[in-house]
């Protein structure tokens, strides 16, 4: 198998099949909404594939798949709720339709279910495949509290955001691919490069988020475009504005991240302005350009078909091209 689509397919025909939960309604039903909004489903695809270009079987990552992807639902629907967010795939957040408490609840089953999936696989596979979600679970946690440490500071670097990314985005992207490459058999040495490749791909990936997340059309974007200027995240067009702006661009910057903007407040067309005349929004392309490189420069290094490379090179380019 080969084609991104072909993946996806076989992945939301299993997570149809394997999430069907009663009662109570109250926790569950919170469960199969946010899975059913879909989204790009990125993880499990890349955890099938990379069992596939490692001479495994896509099917036996299934569970770890699954897995990856309950684990990132769940963290969508805390994060939410940590980041005020109205909406989700182009639909109400889980804490909106429902409220808090269901969403703190809900989430927690949702992180609990992703362990179980583990429970399939032999003694061996499992101790490397939980030991790698537990250690990546708390860098997220890590990460996820380094982004609401920042947007109460005005001193952040552009060394400690890329730190926050990684924890809270990269390491989970980075882990699918490392379990598809266990479930494979797969050396340590590949297991570390592919893990090293993702890494480098999830940074990428979490700049064109934050990109998106002020200059996304928000007919197809599917969250609240101008959401992160809302909460005063020091993302990396905030820091490269504040590094490369003028001194008028910088004040202004420092002061409306410092305030909480009134009803009717033109605070993110503001904001954008600067991102845009500061050169920000060039320099944020460029460093995705630079991570997405980065991550194919990995693959240099493994032993692998080109024709393999080529997909997940494919892979990299359309996530750097993604509006969504
Ligand atoms: C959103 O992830 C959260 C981030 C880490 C940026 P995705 O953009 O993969 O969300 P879905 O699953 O496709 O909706
Ligand atoms: C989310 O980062 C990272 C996790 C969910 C762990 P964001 O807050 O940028 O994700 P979105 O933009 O809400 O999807
Ligand atoms: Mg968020
Ligand atoms: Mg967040
Ligand atoms: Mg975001």
């Amino acid at each position: 198998m080969d084609s991104i689509s072909q993946y996806r397919d076989m992945f939301v025909t299993e997570l149809k099949a394997k999430t069907q939960y009663s009662e109570p309604k109250n926790l569950y039903e919170p469960v199969s909404y946010i899975l059913d909004l879909g989204g790009k489903r990125l993880r499990p695809v890349l955890t099938l594939m990379t069992a596939d270009i490692f001479g495994g079987k896509a099917k036996e990552a299934m569970d770890a798949a699954l897995a990856v992807e309950m684990f990132h639902n769940f963290s969508l629907v805390h994060d939410d709720i940590m980041d005020d967010a109205p909406l989700r795939r182009g639909k109400t957040t889980v804490h909106e339709k429902w409220d808090v408490n269901t969403g703190i609840l809900s989430g927690d089953a949702m992180l609990i279910l992703a362990y179980q999936f583990f429970e399939s696989y032999p003694t061996e596979t499992y101790k490397k495949l939980t030991a790698l979600f537990s250690k990546t679970a708390i860098e997220v946690c890590e990460g996820q509290q380094y982004d609401v440490d920042f947007e109460t500071r005005d001193d952040v670097t552009i060394p400690e955001y890329i730190k926050m990314i990684e924890y809270k985005t990269s390491v989970l992207v980075a882990a699918a691919m490392e379990m598809g490459a266990i479930v494979a058999g797969a050396s340590e040495p590949d297991c570390k490069a592919i893990y090293e490749f993702g890494r480098n791909l999830g940074i990428a990936f979490q700049l064109q988020d934050d990109f998106l997340d002020a200059f996304g059309d928000p007919k197809t974007f599917g969250k609240q475009v101008g959401g992160d200027i809302l909460e005063n995240k020091k993302t990396f067009l905030y820091l490269k504005s504040l590094e490369q702006g003028t001194k008028e661009d910088q004040e202004s910057l420092l002061h409306l991240y410092s305030i909480q903007p009134e009803e009717g407040s033109t605070k993110v067309e503001t904001v954008k302005a600067i991102f845009e005349e500061s050169g920000a929004v060039e320099a944020t392309q460029s460093a995705i350009e630079a991570y997405t490189q980065k991550a194919f420069e990995v693959l240099d290094g493994l032993q692998l078909s080109d024709a393999k490379k080529n997909l997940l090179r494919a892979f990299g380019e359309n996530l750097m091209r993604r509006t969504v």
